[in-house]
């Protein structure tokens, strides 16, 4: 049984067909009927937006059926254990389980007890696979050979999951990946390039990944304020001036403390493009590991 818990679980071969696959759903203006009759449950112990809404849509281009469970009513709230949630929804038959979880590892604990693939919708601040194939996907679209490109990944690094499962599957592909935050979010990883000061490097990167500071992860207020934060880290015109670069950013964004007014309106920043195109790469990754899953059987 195949499962998407983190990036590695792809091959290269298998993220260039699913970018193929993904590319290929883009352009199509006809419906699609790949998942007709097969049964997806989202379940989202974290808040969400972006990434629940992306899936269910995707689930439902592909004319499956969504089940998506409301945590504050779910049995999880009555003391029900994760293995008990797991066995129940694995008795109801689902072709897929989408599952998000403040608790590191959770997506990996429930793929042990369930007889479909789990799809990680992110899980504390370990991993985020789809996020970070979205993110490649729009890269490559930009600029079609990544090999050699650069890319600062900015802000909370250290309790960033988007940033975890990029920096494994950017550097995969070839991207130099260049690390930039204030001290207290910097991970303990060797061999990258580091650095507090975003603009040593701002000549160097072809791309800039700005992320939200994780404020629901951090035990102790560890940074004087966010507006602190923003003088030094917050991407403005001033800073990329007219650089041909590509901004990137997972949402939800901090406006004008990870990216400001002005750089969010300007077509170099790719947000709404990420989101428009995790829609497709989910629809590719629902359709690859149920329709493989079920040729192959259990
Ligand atoms: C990210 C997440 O939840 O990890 N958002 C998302 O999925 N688009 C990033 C964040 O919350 O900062």
């Amino acid at each position: 049984m195949k499962h998407l818990i983190n990036t590695k679980d792809l091959s290269i071969d298998e993220v260039i067909s699913l970018f193929k696959r993904a590319k290929e759903l883009k352009n199509s203006t006809t419906d699609q009927n790949r998942l007709k009759d097969k049964l997806i449950i989202t379940i989202f112990f974290e808040n969400s937006t972006r990434t629940r809404s992306s899936f269910e849509i995707a689930a439902k281009r592909l004319s499956a059926n969504v089940v998506s469970l409301d945590v504050s009513k779910s049995s999880a709230k009555k003391g029900e254990t994760l293995f008990d949630t797991a066995a129940n929804l694995d008795a109801m038959e689902p072709n897929a389980i989408v599952v998000r979880h403040k608790n590191a590892g959770v997506p990996k604990i429930l793929s042990n007890y369930v007889n479909c693939p789990i799809l990680n919708g992110g899980d504390g601040a370990h991993a985020h696979p789809t996020q970070a194939l979205l993110d490649l996907f729009t890269i490559k679209e930009h600029f079609k050979d990544v090999r050699g490109k650069k890319i600062a990944i900015v802000g909370d690094i250290k309790n960033s999951r988007v940033a975890n499962s990029n920096i494994e599957l950017l550097t995969r592909f070839g991207l130099e990946v260049i690390l930039v935050s204030p001290i207290h979010f910097m991970p303990k990883l060797n061999n990258f390039k580091k650095t507090h000061n975003i603009k040593e490097i701002i000549d160097e990167v072809d791309i800039i990944m700005s992320l939200r500071t994780q404020t629901e992860r951090h035990k102790n207020l560890i940074y004087a304020s966010l507006k602190d934060y923003a003088n030094d880290f917050c991407i403005t015109k001033d800073l990329i001036k007219n650089r041909d670069i590509l901004i990137l950013h997972p949402g939800p964004v901090h406006r004008n403390i990870d990216i400001d007014d002005e750089v969010l309106r300007d077509p170099r920043c790719k947000v709404l493009q990420q989101v428009k195109n995790g829609v497709f790469v989910r629809m590719a990754i629902l359709e690859y590991l149920i329709n493989q899953n079920g040729k192959n059987s259990k």
